[in-house]
């Protein structure tokens, strides 16, 4: 295999790497970042990176953009006139084929992301599904040669009250050892009062889990104390199968189109996941098998192919899932370096698309437990939303996309330093002011950013009901691009740190329109057939965490009309379900019944979808009133 040196800067970390490898795996193979929303598939335009051509004497290489495979459509379609001339290319579309020398701007420079998906304390009474045992046996005598199992059990049984326990095999073949060297003191951990799942020499007092939230996007884990509740290290990634696909579907798309497509899903998130745990017990000081108990959510489609199920069915009418009631698994047959014995339990899945991360959600905001009527909207890449309260409920989930992470925006990014995530427009002279993610200048907007953008803008006047600019605003700040289209300037290049204005486009308030038309109509089929005209609560969870502001998503009509003062935003309600469900079995049991008693309501099917959809479009809406925020509407100019 013929090799090529390919030096990346600004960080001047080079490597030789095969030729055929794109720019984007090169980076990766050397450590270096490059941002990219789309993973990789040449939809997002986020990798620019541009090619110096020349000898460099320094180096020893002679850089040329031929050097690289040919231009594609792709990246005709997502460079300018002059970027291409400029000698741009998209580093997940352009090939090595020889030496180059790459810049990568700063706007294409990937940066950590802010885990939005902080852990909350949460209120839950702490009986997890393991539980530690100290026990002292009498060793064995040529008077009792007595097994150890049998040894153990009959103390188990005596001191604890556990009966007819079995055992696991890795906790079987430690136990001699363990016996032997604690000098006959043990701590044997217990899952469920049914099986011994581990067995430690001498007193062990520690007893940690981890729960794992895994969204289309984003992975997270929260390492845990069992015996206190306390989240010690939370951790978070991209999904490693976003470069199978963005959404639900093109991942089960992937899976049916490949032969082998479950299987390369499967290992990357059971890769993601081994990353996650060695980092979070690197940072707690802690051994991966020190994690005796994991407890799992993730959408239907997630949890399938976590669990190598073949997700295909999911795909078609009527959209079963493999299985509705939660599931547990050794950790050890997933291929996951937890504990050996580690025992990872599933969430139970509500419907086809409303699987374990929406009984999350139901398990950290418990509308089974209430007289009254809400509504819980989950945002992320697929809209996911429960109506009702504890007499019946209804659950339905809305294809949003990712515009609402930043994804499909023109200056969109993820929630890292340098994204703007406050927006506040003057609706007298349209002077904006912003707040950036971290100690840096402006290098994009992320979702909750382009929320308050697209709201402030309909607030000033500057948009129209419809999603248009209104042509009449008096502002250099409105403007044209070269495609004649009207943007509105957000940050002025001199205040960036890419050297360019950072703008909303019309192409972003479509992507705005279409994600928050589809979660209102969502909402407003779930009230109608629950037969309801208003709702006493609004539930926002999701990616955003408590970051966004239940204001400026009503002014853009995500959701009905509802006093603001109601609504409330939680953060990531389905990993405080999975870590609700770590701390307490018994949650685990209800989470089960209420599954099942969740009735899943099929949009698509709805006569009124196409209508509705339309109308959501609007600013707020077409035709529905909003009292609660009149006196915010009455005014907007114009
Ligand atoms: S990562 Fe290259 S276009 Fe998205």
């Amino acid at each position: 295999m013929t090799k090529s040196t390919v030096i990346f800067q600004p960080s001047g970390r080079r490597g030789r790497v095969n030729s055929g490898v794109t720019l984007r795996e090169a980076a990766q193979e050397l450590g270096v970042e490059i941002e990219s929303v789309c993973g990789g598939k040449g939809t997002c335009g986020k990798c620019k990176v541009v090619v110096h051509e020349g000898f460099f004497e320094k180096y020893g290489i002679n850089s040329r953009l031929s050097n690289l495979s040919p231009m594609t459509d792709s990246e005709k379609k997502h460079l300018k006139n002059g970027e291409i001339a400029s000698n741009y290319r998209l580093a997940c579309a352009s090939r090595v084929e020889g030496d180059v020398l790459v810049y990568i701007p700063e706007e294409s420079r990937g940066g950590g992301q802010v885990i939005r998906k902080a852990a909350g304390e949460l209120d839950v009474s702490l009986n997890p599904a393991i539980r530690k045992y100290f026990v002292k046996l009498k060793p064995a005598t040529l008077e009792d040669p007595e097994g150890d199992l049998e040894r153990l059990l009959k103390e188990l049984e005596k001191t604890h009250g556990l009966r007819n326990l079995k055992i696991d095999y890795p906790a079987a073949r430690e136990m001699p050892e363990a016996l032997r060297k604690g000098g006959w003191e043990v701590t044997v951990t217990v899952w469920q009062d049914k099986e011994i799942t581990w067995i430690e020499p001498g007193n062990s007092e520690r007893s940690l889990g981890l729960a794992v939230d895994i969204g289309t996007t984003t992975v997270v884990g929260y390492l845990t104390d069992l015996e206190t509740g306390e989240v010690i290290e939370v951790e978070s990634m991209m999904n490693p199968q976003v470069p199978y696909g963005e959404d639900v579907m093109s991942r089960i798309t992937y899976s049916m189109t490949h032969p082998e497509g479950l299987k390369e899903m499967h290992r990357a998130i059971i890769k993601g996941l081994n990353k996650i745990i060695s980092k979070v017990t690197k940072k707690a000081g802690v051994e991966a098998r020190d994690i005796l108990e994991l407890a799992v959510v993730g959408n239907t489609c997630m949890h399938h192919v976590f669990l190598n199920i073949n997700p295909e069915y999911l795909g078609l009418s009527p959209f079963p899932p493999a299985m509705h009631s939660s599931i547990d698994v050794k950790a050890r047959d997933l291929g996951l370096k937890a504990n050996p014995g580690a025992n990872v339990h599933l969430l139970p899945i509500e419907a086809g698309f409303v699987g374990a991360d929406n009984m999350g959600v139901v398990v950290a905001t418990e509308p089974h437990k209430q007289d009254k009527i809400l509504l819980i909207i989950d945002i992320g890449t697929n809209g996911e939303i429960v109506l009702g309260n504890k007499d019946r409920l209804l659950s339905t989930s809305c294809a949003t996309g990712p515009a609402f992470e930043g994804a499909q925006i023109k200056f969109g990014m993820r929630a890292a330093p340098g994204a703007i995530e406050r927006v506040k427009i003057d609706p007298e002279t349209r002077e904006v002011e912003y707040k950036v993610i971290g100690d840096a200048k402006a290098r994009g907007i992320c979702g909750s950013g382009i929320i308050e953008a697209v709201a402030e803008m309909f607030k000033a006047g500057i948009i129209k009901k419809n999603g248009n600019f209104n042509p009449e605003v008096k502002t250099d700040r409105l403007r044209k691009d070269e495609k004649g289209q009207y943007e509105f300037v957000l940050a002025w290049a001199k205040d960036t740190s890419i050297n360019k204005d950072i703008t909303v486009t019309l192409a972003d308030i479509r992507a705005i329109q279409l994600a928050k038309g589809a979660l209102y109509t969502g909402c407003k089929i779930l009230m109608k057939r629950y037969g309801v005209d208003a709702v006493d609560k609004v539930i926002l969870a999701g990616a955003f965490g408590n970051y966004i502001d239940k204001e400026a998503s009503m002014v853009i009509g995500m959701f009905p009309d509802c006093d603001l003062d109601k609504v409330v935003a939680v953060g990531n309600a389905a990993g405080d379900g999975a870590r609700i469900a770590l701390l307490n079995r018994d949650t685990r049991e209800e989470a089960n019944k209420v599954a099942r008693k969740i009735k899943y309501v099929e949009l698509t099917v709805d006569k009124d979808f196409q209508k509705e959809f339309m109308m959501a479009m609007h600013f707020p809406h077409m035709k529905d009133k909003f009292p609660h925020i009149k006196n915010v509407l009455d005014r907007i100019p114009g």
